[in-house]
């Protein structure tokens, strides 16, 4: 099918509020075209244009990507070097597309530690589209779902020993608003490709009832008709957490 077809049957009522795209297969891609790796990184970035163009004029509200995971740094230096660049060339080519479209950038993990000139262009990015109003792009960038929890769990003690805290009443979202995703709502679709069935240290605590959706393509084959198959299949899904729906209770006598 087309992707105007695809989009006519797209439910604008079902709508997953929070996409979340665990962007693999840049490496295998480059190889199956003979290419070094990096190139596979650089092709990479099409696809992240088409996600987030699409993302945008269907009224997603947030779109969290993947693109450094800290367990990415056991890579050699040449490739994370690459990917570094890579990051800062994609914000400051796209960075006035990004004000056209009203996306304001944010961004999750450990950005302290990335080098001093991907830093910069992150934060600038963010603060040059603070205001926006449109699809809120979620840059994961030395990333790990484990850390996520571990730094709130370090604030949630600070807080506690500074300010004090009601345990009593101390829930599953006020822990939530310590994480780094505080304000957003939690993922409804999370997206992986290059076939890998895991994963791989992200978003641990968010993705608790998030509705998965794996494909073989390699991310820089990625496009838009995929993101919209994706979220065909998802509005198909029954989402139950934990409860069943109504006609579905047992009778008496089973
Ligand atoms: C995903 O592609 C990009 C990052 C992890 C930064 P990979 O580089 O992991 O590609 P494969 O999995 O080796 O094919
Ligand atoms: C996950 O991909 C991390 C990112 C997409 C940034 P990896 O390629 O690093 O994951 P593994 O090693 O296959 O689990
Ligand atoms: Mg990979």
């Amino acid at each position: 099918m087309k992707e105007e077809d695809l989009l006519k049957l797209i439910n604008p009522e079902k709508m997953p509020r929070h996409i979340a795209i665990i962007m693999d297969g840049n490496g295998r891609w480059a190889k199956q075209q003979g290419l070094l790796r990096v190139m596979g990184h650089k092709a990479g970035i099409e696809a992240i244009k088409d996600i987030i163009t699409m993302c945008s004029d269907i009224g997603i509200q947030a779109l969290t990507l993947y693109a450094f995971s800290v367990e990415n740094w056991h890579r050699p230096k040449i490739e994370i070097n690459s990917l570094m660049k890579l990051l800062k060339i994609f914000l400051r080519n796209e960075i006035n597309e990004l004000q056209r479209k009203n996306v304001k950038v944010m961004a999750i993990g450990r950005i302290q530690e990335l080098p001093l000139f991907a830093q910069q262009e992150i934060y600038n990015a963010i603060d040059k589209t603070k205001n926006n109003t449109g699809l809120i792009l979620n840059l994961a960038l030395n990333y790990s779902g484990r850390v996520d929890i571990l730094e709130a769990v370090r604030k949630i003690i600070e807080k506690y020993e500074s300010s004090g805290l009601n345990l009593k009443e101390f829930d599953e979202e006020s822990f939530s608003s310590f994480l780094y995703t505080s304000g957003l709502p939690e993922p409804d679709l999370l997206i992986r490709t290059s076939g890998e069935y895991r994963l791989s240290n992200f978003m641990l605590w968010q993705l608790a009832y998030t509705e998965l959706w794996i494909t073989d393509i390699l991310w820089p084959d990625f496009r838009k008709i995929h993101l919209l198959k994706a979220i065909l299949d998802y509005q198909k899904r029954k989402r139950r957490f934990g409860k069943i729906h109504e006609g579905e209770e047992c009778s008496e006598n089973e």
